[in-house]
């Protein structure tokens, strides 16, 4: 059965935005990420904390934080790879914080620069922090249905990463099919292992639309329980480490798939749009998401 309420984390800022190769104005950021929160999206990935020589994109994220005008309701997330990055985050008034692990031992050390194992006791320090500080944490886990360097990847790896993440205090994790190499197939059977230990509410899916199977995978998901979807506004995104990944699900398509679905999200699909062509003039790049063009030229 499917589920009939589905909550929506919008990671554009973010996940979309650390890929574009031009400077992005301040301005503009704040721009989107206040439309985003005005078309009624209250789950938003705002910025990154790593760090800014791996990720030039994401180097202002402290005064992406500082600037944005807080809409009562919307949670503002960034990423934390470490403790660093989640004082950073505390000091500008980030609402959660997530980390970040990978599937693939490959993935990890281009990634993060560090083993899978050594990468969970960086986020151990993280996750103490915030329930310290009572910041609630994601875990994300990226390649779970493929990797860019090593090809095939176990979902018993990535069962493990995931209990690891939650024993850590991770309300919730993201499986990212990273490069999008994902298939209805390879989405069943992966969610059938983890679904097998982990309780659906604790599992959200993060889409990449690389082979233009994201919204297949998404609705597989949801058939399997899954009510928590990742998306980028515009399918902004891609990932610096994954060359030739395309960019994520876009938002757009996702609410047109749900509202066709009759299952509730709370957000505006016109007003994402809008948001999505503006980011895209801004970038100067043209809309991937089918959904929006064919709104917006009607
Ligand atoms: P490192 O370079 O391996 O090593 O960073 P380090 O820890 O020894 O630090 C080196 C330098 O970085 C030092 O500065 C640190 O102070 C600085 P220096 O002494 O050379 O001047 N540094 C930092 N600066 C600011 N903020 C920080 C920070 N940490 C260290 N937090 C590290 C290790 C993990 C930080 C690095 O590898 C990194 O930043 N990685 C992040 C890469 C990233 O952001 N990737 C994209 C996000 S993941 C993704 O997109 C996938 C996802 O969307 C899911 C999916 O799509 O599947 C989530
Ligand atoms: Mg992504």
């Amino acid at each position: 059965v499917l589920p009939s309420r589905v909550s929506i984390v919008e990671v554009g800022p973010r996940d979309g935005l650390q890929n574009e190769p031009g400077k992005i104005a301040l301005a503009d950021k704040l721009t989107l990420i206040h439309q985003l929160a005005d078309a009624g999206l209250t789950r938003i990935e705002a910025g990154a904390f790593v760090n800014p020589k791996w990720v030039p994109q994401m180097a202002d994220s402290e005064a992406v934080f500082t600037g944005i005008n807080r809409r009562p309701g919307v949670r503002y997330s960034a990423l934390t790879p470490n403790l660093k990055g989640f004082e950073r985050a505390r000091a500008c008034g980030a609402d959660e914080v997530a980390i970040f692990a990978a599937a693939s031992e490959a993935f990890s050390q281009k990634n993060l620069n560090c083993s899978i194992e050594q990468s969970l006791e960086k986020f151990a320090e993280v996750a103490r922090a915030a329930r310290e500080h009572q910041i609630p944490l994601r875990g994300y886990i990226s390649c779970v249905l493929g990797c860019p360097y090593s090809g095939r990847v176990e979902p018993e790896l990535c069962r493990d990463v995931a209990q690891a993440l939650l024993e850590m205090g991770c309300y919730e994790i993201s499986l990212g099919d990273t490069i999008g190499t994902g298939t209805v197939a390879s989405t069943h059977a992966l969610l059938d292992n983890l679904l097998a230990d982990i309780k659906a509410d604790k599992l959200a899916v993060h889409m990449h639309d690389t082979y233009g199977q994201a919204l297949a995978n998404i609705y597989q998901s949801l058939q399997m329980g899954i009510a928590t979807i990742d998306t980028s506004v515009a399918g902004l995104g891609g990932c610096p480490y994954a060359r030739g990944a395309s960019g994520n699900v876009a938002t757009e398509d996702v609410l047109y798939l749900l509202n066709g679905l009759n299952i509730a999200h709370g957000v505006e699909l016109d007003k994402v749009a809008r948001a999505g062509a503006a980011i895209c003039k801004t970038l100067n790049k043209t809309n991937p998401s089918r959904a929006a063009v064919a709104l917006l030229n009607q």
